[in-house]
């Protein structure tokens, strides 16, 4: 016999079993977002999807089949919670070529970024406490950190980046246990923070003995410009760094890490061993035999130049279908821009509009955590769709917004 869960009262009846912190958890409206639009015939600017047709497949088996072949007892086995050494090296040695100088024994294997994001929450928030970030921001580490039941404080994004020269007055109200930072082609926003305002950045964080935790999913996918130093090469003292092979690979490994000061490492672990014993072996083995093979190289480079073609070919589209009404940012990296319609437009209605048309984009209000802007803002995401679709999408959603600015 089988219990019906639709017709049961118990979900209602355990509300009151439930935790305090609960009632702050909501279902990212992405992850609802993309429900919807894997649909087959929507054509879909929504997620943060890397291109699946791109991803090493074969040299991925290969790994696979050479670690089960020679290193299965290891790869099956349970492992150390700091990750795999070797794994560990690499990126120690990888970091230390943007000027990140720390050891392997300052690097933790996450699973995924969005761990390392929860495992901050968890040692540095207490119910209440404040984190300092830009406004919008990356809609994950909003939501992992209302979990921890964090508040936030926030300064606003132009097109140097965050408004780090803002920071010092917001603290003055509010004290912060952290200052959140994405340097590198910003999600939602695919903006870059200056040099000058990094500088700016580390000099207020000395001056207010501040923590930055500086997080680096898209870095290494530039497709314009020189590389500008990390926030943690400038201040290693008081940055905790993250990154993921998760756009660079495939995010199906879950494989992210991030490098702290030793103490702060040391937390960091402790919470980790409490969340899963420590990230995938198996996993962990073969995006280390793929990094150390050379593959990932090479195929970050080839990412670099299909990604930065469908990002010229979605803001080509934008100039030729969209009423001139609207603007929108030109990243040189990463996998999202921002566009701007008339504040008269809601995004979220349009989206509405928009998935009748079978074309989907993220509205701007989920990146703001206090939900006071962005409600005529939109991201898009290029990476995911091939050129033609870009094209017809954007022409979708141009026809769109010209026939709501006309009525
Ligand atoms: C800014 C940022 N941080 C963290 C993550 C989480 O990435 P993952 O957990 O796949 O490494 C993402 C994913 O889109 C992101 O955009």
């Amino acid at each position: 016999m089988t219990v019906d869960a639709t017709t049961s009262d118990a979900p209602r009846h355990w509300e009151r079993y439930l935790a305090k912190r609960t009632s702050g958890m909501k279902s990212s409206a992405i992850r609802e977002l993309l429900k919807i639009t894997q649909l087959p015939d929507v054509i879909s600017f929504a997620g943060g999807l890397p291109a699946p047709e791109l991803f090493p497949v074969r040299e991925i088996e290969e790994a696979c089949s050479y670690l089960l072949r020679h290193e299965a007892k290891m790869a099956l086995q349970y492992s150390t919670t700091e990750g795999h050494p070797p794994l560990r090296e690499f990126l120690a040695e990888s970091l230390s070529k943007y000027g990140i100088h720390y050891g392997p024994d300052n690097v933790l294997i996450t699973t995924g970024s969005q761990q390392a994001l929860d495992l901050i929450g968890k040692i540095f928030i207490d119910p209440g406490a404040t984190v300092l970030t830009a406004s919008p921001t990356y809609l994950g580490a909003i939501q992992a950190w209302r979990a921890y039941e964090g508040e936030f404080v926030n300064v606003p994004l132009d097109e140097d980046g965050m408004c780090v020269e803002r920071i010092a007055d917001v603290i003055k109200e509010t004290p912060v246990r952290f200052v959140y930072v994405l340097p590198n082609f910003h999600n939602p926003a695919g903006i870059t923070l200056s040099e000058e305002r990094r500088r700016l950045l580390v000099e207020v964080a000395r001056k207010h003995d501040l923590i930055i935790v500086e997080d680096d999913p898209y870095g290494a996918l530039r497709y314009a410009g020189e590389n500008i130093p990390p926030i943690a090469s400038l201040a290693p003292e008081r940055t905790i760094y993250l990154g993921t092979f998760s756009k660079t690979l495939t995010p199906g490994l879950r494989i992210g890490w991030v490098v702290a000061p030793t103490e702060l490492r040391q937390r960091l672990v402790q919470a980790k061993q409490g969340a899963d014993l420590h990230t995938s072996t198996f996993d962990q083995m073969i995006a280390n035999d793929i990094a150390q093979r050379g593959i990932l190289k090479t195929h970050v480079q080839k990412l670099r130049q299909v990604y930065g073609d469908r990002m010229n070919t979605m803001l080509d589209a934008m100039s030729e279908f969209w009423p001139e009404e609207c603007s929108w940012t030109h990243p040189r990296g990463g996998l999202f821009l921002w566009a701007t319609v008339p504040e008269s437009l809601n995004a979220m209605e349009l989206l509405n509009v928009a998935l009748k048309r079978k074309v989907a984009f993220v509205p701007g209000v989920n990146f703001y955590p206090n939900a006071d802007g962005g409600h005529n803002a939109m991201r898009l995401n290029f990476s995911n769709a091939k050129p033609d679709m870009i094209v017809e999408g954007i022409q979708r959603l141009g026809l769109t917004l010209k026939e709501t600015i006309v009525k």
